[in-house]
């Protein structure tokens, strides 16, 4: 059994004994209330979920297993020379909640080997899909088309005690994860470098081995492995990760549930945000025949956003209330290794411009960027300019977050989720609406 499994294994029963006492003996205790402006209102800030991999505090942000971003990029093991941490180490840190040694690691990066040959129906697959196909519909089809290999179907159907479920759920999300970065590096060359993929290099790493199938020199490693550990959780609410979760507590295993999940990020109010980013400065840049705008011109391309009903992507969120701290790890990111970039530049103004703007709007809770306001700039500093593709890229991490989570939703017992619906007759009546 690989450490990684070993460790699981270990931490399970103490926390299948917390979750039983709060369920058993204090199961009736009352957590929240629900308004009605949450019945139509996507259950904003209702308090119904839980996990243990990551915590959004609206104004601090994200902590992976209570470590904010600062931390895990300083506390995790980077490889030798490398200024951004091990992808499979933050793995090992999401599932078990410990900072990883150098030896665990190694452990998890060997599994990733032993797991990675994509097989070959999937290649097939993609070929066969038209060229234009989002490459969101690509990488989802592909997840999906691998479901024939899940480990959990198999031995659900030989008859599996509900307390090991958890055990081949950790097998799929193990198999899948070892070859997301292979599937997307694969669509990106065939899609939009005339069909040129490059194989695999065993000796890399998860960041570096995607960052060579890529087609692109250092530091683009570095950028693949920021920029999966900055995506790959963000607690349990958001679209990709509840559909994730929802899919999965149907017992479908862990490909029909991440397949479902990648749909979700597809939506251009989640991960398609960050190309919708690269799409709107595009914009302005050919309004502006190619140069940087004023600050001025760049407050009236604002304005115009906002009046037309448009939103500005990459700014708003639905629990932070501050600067996205991902936002700012990935613009130290830039300040050091492309400051003089022109997009950079404009990205850095936007920081600048849309915040006062949104506040005088009066409408986003939020007037703060997102991940996603930073993520494309980088990327297309790189040469990868294909901004359709950033979704795919987000998608590589978040699987590792969502992927850790339902292998504990099964460790702990998870129910299948079944809330419950009211109609507008019964919500009128509840507010004392007579008709
Ligand atoms: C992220 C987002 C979907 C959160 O939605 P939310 O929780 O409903 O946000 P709010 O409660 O602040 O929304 C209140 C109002 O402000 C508007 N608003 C929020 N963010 C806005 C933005 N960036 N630009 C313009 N208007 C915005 C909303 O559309 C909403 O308007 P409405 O009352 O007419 O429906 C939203 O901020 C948004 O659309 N942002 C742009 C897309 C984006 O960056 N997505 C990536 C998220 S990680």
């Amino acid at each position: 059994m690989s450490k990684l499994k070993q460790k699981l294994a270990e931490k399970i029963p103490s926390y299948r004994e917390r979750v039983t006492k709060l369920m058993k003996e204090y199961g009736d205790v009352v957590v929240d209330q629900v308004h009605i402006r949450q019945f139509y209102g996507g259950m904003r800030g209702l308090k119904c979920l839980t996990t243990d991999i990551s915590y959004l505090d609206p104004n601090e942000g994200i902590r992976f297993r209570g470590y904010t971003i600062p931390e895990v990029l300083e506390k995790l093991p980077k490889p030798k020379g490398a200024e951004m941490p091990y992808v499979e180490g933050h793995f090992f840190l999401l599932l078990t909640g410990e900072i990883p040694t150098q030896e665990d690691i190694q452990d998890v990066v060997d599994e990733f080997k032993a797991r990675n040959r994509v097989p070959h129906y999937v290649y097939d697959l993609l070929r066969e899909m038209p060229r234009d196909t989002h490459p969101m519909t690509m990488f989802s089809a592909a997840i999906l088309a691998m479901q024939r290999e899940s480990v959990f179907v198999k031995r659900y159907n030989e008859g599996l005690s509900k307390m090991d479920y958890w055990d081949p759920y950790y097998e799929d999300a193990l198999n899948l994860l070892a070859k997301l970065p292979e599937i997307a590096a694969y669509i990106y060359r065939m899609k939009y470098k005339a069909d040129t993929p490059i194989a695999s290099n065993p000796e890399l790493d998860f960041g570096a081995n995607f960052a060579h199938m890529m087609g692109i020199d250092h530091p683009y490693d570095e950028v693949a492995r920021l920029y999966f550990i900055l995506h790959s959780d963000h607690e349990s609410g958001n679209v990709s990760a509840h559909t994730t979760h929802l899919v999965a507590s149907a017992l479908s295993d862990p490909y029909y549930a991440l397949s479902a999940g990648m749909n979700g990020l597809a939506g251009p109010l989640h991960g398609l945000a960050n190309q919708e980013v690269l799409r709107w400065i595009q914009h302005v840049m050919d309004k502006m025949g190619g140069k940087l705008p004023s600050k001025e011109e760049l407050k009236k391309f604002v304005w115009d956003t906002l009046n037309s009903g448009q939103v500005i992507p990459g700014y708003g969120h639905a629990v932070l209330r501050k600067t996205d701290p991902r936002y700012t790890a990935q613009r130290e990111f830039a300040l050091k290794h492309l400051p003089d970039d022109e997009i950079f530049q404009l990205v850095s103004m936007l920081y600048e411009v849309v915040p006062p703007i949104l506040m005088e709007h009066g409408k986003a809770k939020n007037p703060w960027p997102n991940v996603d306001a930073h993520s494309g700039v980088i990327q297309w500093h790189y040469g990868v300019r294909e901004y359709d593709f950033y979704t795919v890229m987000f998608g590589v991490g978040r699987a590792i977050g969502v992927l850790s989570n339902i292998v504990w939703d099964r460790a702990v017992g998870q129910a299948i989720e079944r809330p419950k619906s009211l109609t507008t007759d019964m919500l009128e009546k509840v507010a004392g609406i007579k008709k």
